[in-house]
């Protein structure tokens, strides 16, 4: 496996594969990989020739007071879950080489960034948009994989795919869980035991909320105001940043559950901020 830090050298590489003949393939990651990311990569490895995975926490993407500087990181652990998992090549800039100091472009998608995460990170998708957008033109992908688990990510990261007629296909993939229903995220190191106890009763309620509204519980309002109740009696010590009921690729609230929609939810437990969705058909 080849490791890259330099951006330059990155794209030069990648754009002697495309003259080549070679499809590349990307999985964008910040790192600390786990099941979810290597799950990802096995789903990317089969559509293309060459595979790049990135590993950079992206300043930009970060709010003012969030875990930028805590951000678990373990490289060497990293390389060795690409490695295993059949990765060509690895690219892993410094902050200061992705981002000149005098960089002075975005991309951004408001409307879909907005509301859920966006709500309380107001430039996150902004961020992300911009890193995601570099890394295709750095890597000349034609097609990359996006985990479901950040839905509002994969929606905002479609909208931008098709809006400025990026040629990369992106897939999206399940969310990968915990035995006990707690989604995979690398974050989740940052809960003490007993929030980590606790931290499952996130699906368990989203299971329920999608339950009722399968029996005819149609109201949103009703549906969210069930899982803030649930939520106050098995997550005691959690804070809810939001429970939100959404169409599911406008990422706007929806009145009542027509055909499908996108209940999502954010809850802070002690220093983890975790999501969670599930979606539930009409
Ligand atoms: P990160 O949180 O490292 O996630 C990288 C990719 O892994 C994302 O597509 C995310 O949705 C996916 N992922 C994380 N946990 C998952 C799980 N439990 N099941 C399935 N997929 C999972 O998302 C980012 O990084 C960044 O915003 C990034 C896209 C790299 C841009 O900086």
């Amino acid at each position: 496996m080849n490791i890259i830090t330099d951006p330059t050298e990155l794209q030069r590489q990648c754009l002697t594969w495309r003259r080549q003949g070679h499809t590349i393939g990307l999985v964008p990651t910040m790192g600390y990989l786990h099941h979810g990311h290597t799950s990802l990569i096995d789903r990317a490895r089969p559509e293309c020739e060459r595979l790049v995975v990135s590993v950079f926490v992206n300043p930009t993407q970060f709010g003012e007071n969030e875990d930028l500087s805590t951000y678990p990181r373990d490289f060497d652990s990293d390389r060795a879950k690409a490695e295993a998992h059949g990765v060509d090549l690895l690219f892993a800039p410094e902050p200061g080489v992705m981002y000149a100091d005098n960089h002075a472009t975005w991309v951004e998608v408001p409307r879909l960034g907005a509301n859920l995460c966006g709500a309380t990170r107001p430039i996150h998708f902004r961020g992300v948009c911009t890193v995601v957008t570099k890394l295709f033109m750095l890597t000349q992908a034609e097609v990359a994989v996006f985990g479901e688990k950040d839905w509002q990510q994969l929606a905002v990261l479609r909208r931008m795919v098709r809006d400025l007629n990026m040629p990369v296909k992106l897939i999206g993939h399940p969310i990968v869980r915990e035995a006990d229903g707690l989604a995979l995220s690398s974050r989740n190191a940052y809960m003490t035991e007993a929030e980590r106890a606790a931290a499952p009763n996130i699906r368990k309620g989203l299971l329920k909320l999608a339950e009722k509204a399968r029996n005819g519980e149609r109201d949103c309002e009703v549906l969210k105001r069930f899982l803030a109740d649930e939520f106050a009696v098995t997550l005691p010590m959690g804070q809810v940043d939001y429970i939100e009921i959404v169409d599911p690729d406008e990422i706007s609230p929806v009145k009542t559950v027509a055909r499908s929609a996108l209940a999502a939810v954010a809850v802070r437990m002690g220093k983890a901020r975790l999501i969670d969705n599930i979606l539930i058909e009409g």
